[in-house]
């Protein structure tokens, strides 16, 4: 015997991220056929349509599988060779194949086999004669439906297969099904396998098949049953009658006629009417026997309901426990207020009403109409339907009423008392909860409540008291407004409010608390809320607190105060703008942190900065990685807005740290050399301008210390002195013994500084002092003069006063003693003598004569 060579490969895809961990490889003849090792250590081959198999060269690989699905393989006839090895298999699939002969002796070993699928294959199994005997012995579940259907059917006799309890079968009409002992048996036209044509169904067709429990005879395109049809099904516990269109609710009085002597648990009538055309109303003889039946879970969805008759309600049964009415089209009638009356109900399900049907599926639907509906089955009297009977009935329900003349009590509406659950999901409604609601009783029992895809634009009102409310789902509902005491429900710890429009009101910081009242709350869903702002209080109120749901908001900084939140255990931030965590929030997420639960953070699509000064958090984020959702795809962005992914920044961190290191010397350094730079600008130009700002820093203190300007300096008579004469010390004797001689006459007056200077004052006081008061200031230039401090300031000082106070006048005078080379004098010096001129003085005779002269003239003018 070969040895079987099955590789095995572990599938990286089914590595352990979901709950429910599989085992995949490859196995069977060449490895192409896939193996899966599930939880409940059944290992499944999995060899559909591969096209040129045989069946023998599966079994042969078989080794520890125990579940073959063989369908699609083209094979033929079975015989006992072929299934050399398969023996020890405990289900096998055969659907879609050309079985048209099993020989006797195939499953002769399979003791084991408890579930075979023969469907969709060429068997005979409707035929007179057929053989069941060639299936195995042990066989739990068959299904053999889609094969084909003689003209004359004849149900096959399983009764030898003890241990067979389930049947998938086709379904037709004028015919028994004879299964005495099967417990389940679904000739379901749903799925698409089964040819299901049970036109009717009267008192024969299920009268041999007693011990069914379940019974599936959807989309079947039954027409008529009659009222003892389900008499004889004891057992019945579920029944699916779902999608036979042509139905419609008339034949709910036949259906609960016969279900009245079952132990009916589960019904669905669902989808009895074609979707298109007006309303519908449930009446009084549709409920007749319901009452009477044991239902628990009614399914009447999509029947285009658009009211009850008033009072038909009271025959609700009092075992029904959940009831789904989805796809209706409910308006108001009394028979609302009358929804007290179904007792015992714990759940409602009345999601997507008003919701239309794509229109593509109308002339399907309509082309399958078999005739039009007779109007004597309108006519069907209920024998329960009479006043005493409900009304006696009413009186047996908590909250029920019967209605008498239509009089109704609008202010006072009720609701079942055990209700629990109610979802009512994407129903078009639209709804201004400003107001305050309440209902009776007063201590309801709903525990959770989905209206989500509504309409509700305000809710500032205040729906209640639902004391015992955990769950509140009012997710897609376009709500941009909550009132601050609307959310007023103790005991709520699930709050969906995930895509609605309260960012602006979270925005707004006397608006933004409308969750103080959620003391129980543990689950909050504000995604995709346009949330851009958060206050730090908004959730500080929610003392249970464990999960924070804001994904898809634009939140950059999440600043929120989460000191107050002990349990807060995980943050959903997926898809914000965040660039980084503060501090607080990272230490009370750390110190919520439990041996049971860690902490755990989304922070998926968001902007986190990859930046110098965010380096703390970013070693805190590779850190805390495991606590982090999906951190291998997390992006972060740098300063230069280059996106990089987390294992980039996971190596990069350490340069990271060296380059902001060099960017702080850089800073320091850029801060000095721009200081440095600066302080030689500035230096540079009151260097430049040191003349104008001395000369006009002493104008300004003049002025504050009371010094009056002169009102007119053109007046001759405002001038103390005609020139004030500024000489180097050197050459005092020049001024003492010409200058003074020579011009100070009685019409000129000089200031000399050793004769004129006030004592006591500062020199330069007494500089600018003898300048202002002089009409002109003579500098006697020598090279004496050029190295004198006190002579640079003065020479300065009157070129400033020239060229400021002196308007068109130019007032300084320069009179060149000697010769002085250029490259002696200071810049300004030279350009005052190139723009204005000098005297040059000579010793000889004439020209000595005429300098006197012309200084004395240039004084005077
Ligand atoms: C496996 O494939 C090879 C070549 O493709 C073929 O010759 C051989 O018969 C195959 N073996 C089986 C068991 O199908
Ligand atoms: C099934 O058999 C294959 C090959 O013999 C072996 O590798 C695998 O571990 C077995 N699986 C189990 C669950 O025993
Ligand atoms: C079926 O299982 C039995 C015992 O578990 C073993 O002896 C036998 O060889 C198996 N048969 C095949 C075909 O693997
Ligand atoms: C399969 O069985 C049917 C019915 O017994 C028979 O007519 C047909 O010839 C068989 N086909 C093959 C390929 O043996
Ligand atoms: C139902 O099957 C039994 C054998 O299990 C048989 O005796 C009986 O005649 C069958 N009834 C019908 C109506 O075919
Ligand atoms: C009836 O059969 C259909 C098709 O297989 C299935 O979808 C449906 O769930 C079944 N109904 C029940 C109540 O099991
Ligand atoms: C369904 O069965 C009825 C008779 O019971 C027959 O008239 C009708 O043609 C059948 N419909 C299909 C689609 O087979
Ligand atoms: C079916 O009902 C008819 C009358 O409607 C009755 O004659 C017949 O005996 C009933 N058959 C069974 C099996 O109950
Ligand atoms: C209800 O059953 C009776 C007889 O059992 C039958 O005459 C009537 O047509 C049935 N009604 C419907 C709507 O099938
Ligand atoms: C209610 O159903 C039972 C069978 O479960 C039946 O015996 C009884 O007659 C029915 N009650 C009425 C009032 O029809
Ligand atoms: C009832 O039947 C419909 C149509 O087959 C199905 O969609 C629905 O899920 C069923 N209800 C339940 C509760 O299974």
């Amino acid at each position: 015997m070969s040895t079987l060579q099955i590789t095995l490969i572990v599938c990286m895809f089914a590595t352990a991220k979901s709950v429910n961990a599989m085992t995949v490889y490859t196995c069977g003849p060449n490895n192409t056929c896939v193996c899966t090792y599930d939880k409940q250590e059944r290992i499944t081959m999995d060899c559909e349509g591969r096209g040129n198999l045989k069946l023998s060269e599966i079994c042969v690989f078989i080794g520890n599988v125990t579940s073959l699905k063989a369908g699609r393989n083209n094979f033929g006839n079975l015989t006992a060779s072929d299934l050399k090895g398969c023996e020890n298999l405990t289900e096998i699939s055969f659907n879609f194949n050309q079985i048209a002969h099993i020989e006797r002796e195939t499953f002769q070993d399979f003791r084991h086999l408890h579930l075979l699928d023969l469907s969709r294959n060429l068997l005979q199994v409707y035929s007179k004669g057929w053989d069941a005997s060639c299936l195995p012995k042990n066989l739990q579940t068959l299904k053999i439906n889609g094969n084909p259907i003689p003209y004359n059917v004849n149900f096959p006799n399983l009764d030898s297969h003890d241990n067979l309890n389930k049947l998938t079968s086709d379904g037709f009409s004028n015919t028994a099904f004879n299964v005495s002992k099967i417990a389940s048996l679904s000739l379901s036209g749903l799925n698409l396998e089964t040819q299901c044509n049970l036109t009717q169904i009267n008192n024969n067709t299920f009268s041999l098949s007693d011990s069914l429990k379940v019974l599936n005879i959807s989309a079947c395109g039954v027409i008529s049953i009659t009222a003892g049809a389900f008499e004889h099904l004891h057992s019945l516990e579920v029944l699916d009658l779902s999608y036979n269109r042509q139905l419609e609710l008339w034949s709910l009085a036949n259906v609960t006629y016969g279900l009245q002597f079952t132990r009916i648990r589960f019904l669905n009538i669902s989808n009895l009417f074609s979707r298109f055309g007006g309303g519908v109303q449930l009446t009084m003889p549709n409920f007749c026997f319901l009452w009477n039946i044991t239902v628990e879970d009614l399914d009447i969805s999509g029947n285009k309901i658009d009211s009850i008759e008033t009072n038909a309600l009271i025959l609700t049964p009092p075992s029904l426990k959940i009831i789904r009415v989805n796809h209706n089209k409910f308006w108001f009638g009394p028979y609302v207020l009358q929804l007290g009356c179904l007792g015992n109900v714990s759940t409602i399900f009345s999601s997507r009403l008003n919701y239309i049907p794509n229109p593509f599926i109308y002339t399907l639907e309509n082309s399958k109409r078999y005739s039009a509906p007779k109007v004597e089955l309108y006519q069907m009297t209920c024998p329960f339907c009479n006043v005493d009977f409900l009304k006696e009935y009413a009186m047996r329900t908590k909250e029920c009423s019967y209605i008498e003349n239509g009089v109704i009590d609008l202010l006072n509406p009720k609701i079942p008392v055990k209700l629990e659950r109610l979802i009512a999901n994407d129903c078009d409604y639209r709804h201004d909860l400003s107001s305050n609601y309440s209902y009776n009783p007063e201590n309801i029992s709903i525990r959770y409540i989905d209206i989500s895809g509504n309409t509700f634009v305000s809710v500032t009102g205040y729906v209640g008291d639902i004391p015992m409310l955990e769950t509140l789902n009012m997710s897609r509902c376009y709500i941009s407004t909550i009132g601050l005491t609307s959310l007023n429900y103790r005991s709520l710890k699930t709050l969906r409010l995930a895509d609605n429009d309260l960012g602006a009101q979270l925005a707004d910081s006397k608006r933004s608390n409308i969750f103080d009242m959620l003391q129980s709350l543990q689950d909050l869903d504000l995604s995709s809320n346009g949330i851009t702002v958060l206050f730090t209080s908004t959730f500080t109120e929610l003392v249970n607190l464990e999960r924070l749901d804001l994904s898809n908001n634009d939140i950059e900084h999440f600043d929120v105060n989460i000191n107050t939140l002990p349990h807060l255990l995980q943050i959903n931030l997926e898809i914000n703008s965040i660039h980084t965590l503060n501090i607080g929030v990272r230490r009370k997420l750390e110190a919520n942190e439990n041996d049971r639960s860690k902490f755990s953070i989304n922070l998926q699509n968001n902007s986190l900065a990859y930046e110098c000064n965010n380096q703390e958090f970013l070693h805190w984020l590779i850190q805390h990685k495991a606590n982090m959702v999906g951190f291998s795809i997390y992006r972060f962005v740098t300063s230069d807005d280059v996106t990089i992914t987390f294992d980039k920044m996971m190596t990069d961190l350490d340069h990271l740290a060296s380059r902001c290191r060099s960017y702080v010397a850089v800073i320091i350094i850029g801060l000095l050399a721009l200081a440095t730079f600066l302080s030689v600008i500035i230096g540079g130009v009151i260097y430049k301008y040191r003349w104008r700002i001395r000369y006009l820093m002493y104008m300004s203190k003049k002025r504050f210390f009371g010094y009056h300007m002169l009102p007119d300096y053109t007046a001759i008579q405002n001038y103390k002195y005609d020139a004030f004469i500024s000489y180097a010390e050197d050459n005092i004797r020049f001024i003492l013994d010409d200058v003074i001689p020579r011009l100070e006459t009685d019409i000129i007056s000089l200031c000399i500084h050793q004769r004129d200077f006030i004592p006591g004052n500062a020199v330069s006081d007494n500089i600018i002092h003898a300048i202002q008061s002089s009409r002109k200031t003579v500098v006697i230039l020598s090279n004496a003069f050029l190295k004198s401090k006190w002579c640079m300031y003065e020479f300065n000082m009157a070129r400033m006063e020239s060229i400021y106070s002196r308007g068109e006048d130019i007032s300084l005078v320069i009179v060149m003693l000697e010769t002085v080379p250029n490259s002696a004098m200071p810049l300004e010096m030279l350009r005052w003598i190139q723009d204005n001129n000098y005297i040059e003085y000579t010793t000889d005779h004439e020209g000595n004569a005429l300098f006197w002269d012309k200084l004395r003239r240039v004084i005077t003018s």
